[in-house]
């Protein structure tokens, strides 16, 4: 059986990557994709994530514009990291398809239908808004799995804070304090594994003719930025962590806890994970502290090159 879900991403280089593996995942229904603004503004994240439907000849599936600010705090978007177009600087031709402007409706719609999940790859404002906005319908939700946060990892922000929380910290911590939707985050400890190697982009640009030229035009940026940033050879793609974790529990581990976060201070944007149970409160999300990135890896490469797998076995082997 398939499940019904809806990506809030905010595309973003590592974003269309995990539109790439959602499209290529007969387990989803996708409802549809909300636009939260985070590495750009909105409008420009849901222009690349109808750059990503076109390409894989999806235009059938909604792309909403949904907020375009965080709650409290002024936006601070990642163009640095993900180029000013929000994918690598390559402006790929923009898809002339209509774009819908009420994401947190098509959310709470959504919701009321039953089964539905999210997953979140963004800032977490679409889905505050959506909570603050009618918090009965929004608890309908089955599950969400966020990108986000950090707990023993150190943070990509500051010394304690992952970019999408540390962007929106306040709607973080409206979903930890009052959602009942049961909440997995995919923080820095899991996907800071997932690399995307010079090896692993060589061989995509040797298997993956169109497809593969757009992972390889758009990682370019990125790649360089990782260089630059912290001299890691290739780019570590968090966000199709969370849509595999999503399909395939096994490819992480975890516990529960009581989680926290801080909205202002030094340590704005670090995800408070009680594992101490220092404040005896009941625990409202599962932090994934392991990954067999080997596995997400293949999971990764056949979903999207299903006819090489020869090659990409040939090359995981020297992945670990
Ligand atoms: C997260 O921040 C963004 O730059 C990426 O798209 C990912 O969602 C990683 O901290
Ligand atoms: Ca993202």
């Amino acid at each position: 059986m398939k499940r019904k879900v809806i990506i809030d991403c905010d595309p973003g280089i590592d974003d269309s990557l995990a539109l790439l593996l959602a499209l290529n995942s007969p387990e989803l229904e996708i409802m549809g994709i909300t636009i939260v603004s985070g590495n750009v503004p909105a409008k420009q994240g849901a222009k690349n994530a109808l750059k990503v439907l076109k390409l894989m000849k999806r235009e059938d599936i909604k792309v909403y514009i949904g907020e375009s600010l965080p709650l409290v705090r002024e936006l601070v978007t990642a163009q640095d990291t993900h180029g000013e177009d929000g994918l690598g600087e390559t402006n790929y031709e923009e898809a002339d398809i209509e774009i819908n402007y009420n994401g947190v409706d098509f959310i709470l719609d959504s919701a009321k239908e039953g089964d539905v999940s999210i997953i979140a790859l963004g800032p977490l404002t679409n889905l505050a808004k959506a909570l603050e906005k009618d918090e009965a319908s929004f608890n309908k939700l089955q599950e969400i799995v966020s990108m986000g946060g950090a707990f023993k990892s150190h943070g990509n922000c500051s010394q304690v804070a992952e970019f999408n929380y540390w962007v929106d910290p306040h709607s973080v911590k409206n979903v930890f304090d009052k959602s009942k939707v049961p909440f997995s985050m995919v923080g820095l400890d899991v996907t800071r594994e997932i690399v995307l190697t010079p090896n692993l982009i060589e061989l995509i640009n040797q298997i993956g003719g169109n497809l593969g030229k757009f992972i390889v035009d758009i990682t370019r940026f990125y790649v360089d930025f990782h260089w630059k940033q912290e001299r890691t050879l290739g780019c570590v793609i968090n966000d199709p962590l969370a849509v595999a974790y999503f399909i395939d529990r096994s490819l992480c581990e975890g516990f529960t806890s009581y989680l926290d976060m801080v909205v202002d201070g030094i340590a704005m944007g670090q995800t408070l994970v009680d594992v101490g149970e220092f404040y005896r409160k009941e625990h409202n999300g599962l932090v994934l502290t392991k990954v067999n990135s080997k596995k997400f890896m293949e999971m990764f490469l056949y979903r999207l090159f299903p006819d090489n797998k020869k090659d990409i076995d040939l090359v995981l082997k020297y992945y670990n």
